[in-house]
């Protein structure tokens, strides 16, 4: 038989329940424009445009010429679990010890394990919606209940805890919370997690907490709900490295959690990872505890290119744009375009040259707007605001 065998592909049932991160798709169509001459404004990918502060690259090279080049334990580095849990202690006002900490690949494995190692099939799972994409997936993929609470416009994107309360019931077994928050830029405030963790009562509902984009607040105060007492115990604190020191390419982030939860994301480490990339975690710790200035100082970039954005968009028909409290993208409602969020992305991708994402790639409530994010030189976010306004000009 010289005919090459067909078979076919019999993927696991689960995987039809599997979602994705747009942002990367867009970003593939927009590259394949470029590909044939077109000239495109990047304006869909959530990542710093800078680059990895120096003294945290000198500090990756010099660990690769020390030789860390081997595998470490699967929780992390002790000395970088340690640097966590000292910066977890301060910043968050709680006891964070170094059992408390796993260290993985960037911020989404702790998503993921979290969901794994917690929720069981049938369980519901509360989620912000527009929201990060990956939550929803995952609690699908997982069979769970994807339960989602609207962030609202009226409110800044933050979410309405009365209506939390009223979600939560007997099978409700985990809650997300990201603040600040993307795709909305929204931030919870002190008021609203000390609300949060009222409707939660004594339950014994645990929280994942984002807060990836934590040193990226514009105005005011970052809160954690791990700070309010009795919560601790029942909070998986979520933060990492790719936002705060534009390090998204090196793979780092980690998860603050109750020790006994810890082994066994540890666990889930060995099973996956095995672990972290060791010469990547010397360098966190030098992204930790060397110099901050780089950190305020893109804070404070992306803060005047959120506010050429904002005040921009605003000036376009069927824009209206809120001004984001965090994080590095806008989120205006385009509702009185009349237009389909998907599909006025989709055109001012190929008509118009700009990289955008429609709302409704992080769920449904994301219909009616787009996200922007403001990751990109003041120069291109002007050229985007020029080819979106000269758009909206000729086809609204
Ligand atoms: C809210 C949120 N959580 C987690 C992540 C994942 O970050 P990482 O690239 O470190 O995995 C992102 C990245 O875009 C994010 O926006």
């Amino acid at each position: 038989m010289n005919k090459a065998l067909q078979t076919e592909l019999r993927l696991a049932k689960r995987m039809a329940r599997l979602g994705t991160e747009t942002a990367f798709e867009v970003l593939v169509k927009a590259r394949a424009l470029e590909a044939k001459g077109r000239d495109i404004v990047h304006l869909e990918i959530g990542e710093p445009d800078f680059d990895t502060p120096e003294n945290i690259i000198d500090a990756g090279c010099d660990a690769l010429h020390k030789g860390f080049t081997h595998y470490g334990p699967s929780a992390g580095l002790p000395q970088l679990r340690e640097v966590i849990a000292q910066y977890v202690s301060g910043t968050r006002r709680v006891n964070a010890t170094p059992d408390e900490v796993v260290v993985v690949p960037g911020g989404k494995p702790i998503i993921f394990f979290t969901i794994l190692a917690l929720v069981e099939e049938g369980d519901e799972v509360i989620y912000p919606n527009p929201g990060f994409p990956i939550y929803e997936s995952m609690i699908h993929f997982l069979g769970a209940k994807a339960v989602p609470i609207q962030l609202r416009e009226d409110l800044d994107f933050r979410l309405d805890v009365d209506e939390l309360g009223g979600l939560i019931n007997d099978r409700t077994k985990l809650i997300i919370l990201n603040s600040p928050q993307n795709p909305t830029g929204g931030v919870l405030t002190k008021q609203d997690i000390a609300s949060i963790a009222r409707a939660i009562g004594d339950r014994d509902i645990m929280v994942l907490s984002d807060e990836i984009y934590s040193r990226l607040i514009f105005e005011g105060e970052h809160h954690s709900i791990m700070s309010v007492d009795g919560m601790k115990e029942r909070c998986i604190l979520l933060d990492g490295f790719s936002k705060t020191y534009a390090m998204t390419g090196w793979r780092m982030g980690y998860g603050v959690m109750r020790a006994d939860l810890a082994t066994h994301i540890a666990r889930l480490m060995t099973n996956s990872n095995s672990c972290t990339a060791s010469f990547t975690q010397v360098a966190g710790i030098e992204a930790i505890r060397g110099p901050q200035g780089s950190v305020d100082g893109m804070c404070a970039k992306f803060k005047q290119r959120r506010d050429i954005m904002v005040t921009g968009l605003n000036q376009i028909k069927g824009f209206s744009c809120r001004l984001p409290k965090g994080a590095f993208y806008v989120f205006p409602n385009i509702q009185k375009t009349e237009w389909p969020s998907k599909k006025l992305a989709d055109a001012l991708l190929d008509e118009a040259g700009v990289a955008a994402l429609s709302g409704t790639a992080f769920g449904d409530f994301g219909e009616g707007y787009l996200r922007f994010s403001v990751a990109n030189s003041i120069e291109n976010i002007e050229k985007a605001l020029d080819r979106v306004g000269a758009w909206a000009k000729k086809n609204l």
